[in-house]
């Protein structure tokens, strides 16, 4: 066993896995999916995603990862050496790169807001000085980039110590600790005058809204949401135990993230209705709404500044998994030095998600070619975040189900697993039902 790689412990694959899949994922990219889509048909639309695509997606990933015990180009690799396949392995090390580089951005925002809100930021917000301070906040470019750097070295500091060390043990109280004040903030959310119209959006699904976009948006963030489609779970599959059910943590990682999602939801929407505020206003949604909540909460400034902490370091649960990635790989395959390859990985990542954190403040990249109307980092959250990962997972799926075949991966599912009476259903969704549908919900967006 190469020594620069490291194992989880038991109960650490499900803790660091869930660390993985909740982050800004849940809690900023959905709820501004959700109102930029419409509401509850994308809601609808994205749990069946989960069930039916996503949770046999991630069985296929950690089972690839713990049964080969590497990278995604490793592991495609070991089952198939010198094959083209490879490239999908490719794809997951290049989308780690890019998602990373805005993901940062946003991350150091939740770092920035938490500052604020320590400060005191928060007293006496409304929705129009709310809006002002995130405006405000995003243009100072200064500000943006320091914060990306803030964020990428200490998810290189994590990185750098290996997956035992550094990524198990920040995970393990981050979690309960997190919820509580969701809790919290849904009590003052429902509880907001016209909270109800919010309700109603969030869950009523308006079928005039069904387009290929909202699909592909609804699927790619199902992707996103619980870290598929780049590998992220392939390699942490390889630092699982053969002693561990991967049935079972993949249930309740699934369950644990939606949940978190569906919550996030039911925070933001009332709160955003209750205050005549739009829905679709896109990626500031977040800041922009929790703010005026925390100002109309008793103890508002210390929950906003509880709040915005574990969220940035949800945020880094993520990040440093998105990292592992590429590190894994160059490790893997390169044979560097875990410490090198974070150093390195992560100062690329940096460079390339400086456009990210200046065009929130309205610097133009690639806003101004014809069909594209949006900023640098909403234009990489679409393509990698959405795009890349579907595409991904559709090769994943295949390569799974074709290639290495599904009599093997249940071989590799059933090892430390006690009963998986579901296999048949597992296969039928790898072979067909995940490949058919990404591909159609591809083809037909792009159509
Ligand atoms: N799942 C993370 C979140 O919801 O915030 C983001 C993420 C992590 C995406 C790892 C992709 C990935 F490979």
């Amino acid at each position: 066993m190469n020594e620069e790689r490291g194992k989880f412990s038991k109960l650490g694959f499900i803790l660091a896995a869930a660390g993985s899949a909740v982050g800004l994922g849940n809690l900023w990219r959905f709820p501004f999916e959700v109102g930029d889509n419409g509401g509850g048909l994308f809601v609808l639309i994205y749990i069946i995603a989960i069930a039916a695509i996503a949770i046999p997606v991630l069985m296929a990933e950690v089972s690839l990862g713990r049964y080969t015990g590497k990278n995604p180009v490793g592991a495609i690799l070991t089952i198939r050496p010198g094959s083209p396949w490879k490239w999908v392995g490719y794809l997951g090390v290049a989308s780690g790169f890019m998602i990373l580089s805005f993901y940062s951005v946003v991350a150091g925002q939740t770092v920035g807001y938490f500052c604020k809100a320590v400060s005191g930021g928060f007293r006496d917000m409304t929705p129009e000085t709310a809006e002002a301070m995130y405006t405000g906040f995003t243009g100072h470019s200064v500000a943006q980039v320091a914060l990306l750097l803030l964020f990428i070295l200490l998810t290189v500091f994590v990185v750098s110590r290996g997956v035992a060390g550094g990524i198990e043990r920040c995970s393990k109280i981050l979690m309960p600790v997190l919820l509580g004040i969701l809790v919290l903030l849904l009590v003052r959310s429902l509880t907001l005058e016209g909270a109800s119209l919010g309700v109603a959006f969030y869950l009523k699904p308006d079928w005039s809204a069904l387009t290929p976009k909202l699909v592909i948006a609804a699927m790619g963030q199902a992707f996103f949401s619980m870290s598929l489609g780049m590998g992220t779970m392939i390699t942490y599959g390889s630092y699982v135990s053969k002693k561990d059910s991967i049935p079972g943590s993949s249930g309740w990682i699934a369950l644990f993230d939606t949940f978190i999602a569906i919550l996030a939801g039911f925070i933001i929407f009332p709160a955003i209705f209750s205050q005549g505020m739009d829905p679709a206003q896109g990626s500031g949604i977040m800041f922009n709404v929790l703010p005026v909540l925390f100002a109309k909460m008793p103890g508002g400034m210390v929950f906003g500044a509880l709040f915005f902490l574990l969220l940035s370091i949800a945020a880094l649960t993520s990040t440093i998994s998105i990292l592992e990635v590429p590190v894994a790989y160059f490790i893997d395959e390169k044979g560097w030095k875990r410490k090198y390859a974070a150093y390195i990985i992560g100062g690329m990542a940096f460079l390339i998600g400086v456009p990210s954190a200046l065009s929130n403040g309205g610097v133009a990249f690639f806003s101004n070619l014809p069909g594209i109307h949006m900023g640098f980092a909403d234009l990489w959250n679409k393509v990698w975040g959405s795009y890349s990962l579907s595409i991904g997972a559709f090769f994943i799926a295949l390569f799974v189900g074709y290639v290495w075949k599904t009599s093997n991966a249940l071989n590799e599912i059933r090892t430390g697993t006690r009963r998986f009476p579901l296999g048949g259903l597992w296969a039928f969704s790898v072979r067909f039902m995940a490949p058919v549908l990404i591909l159609a919900i591809l083809v037909i967006s792009f159509l």
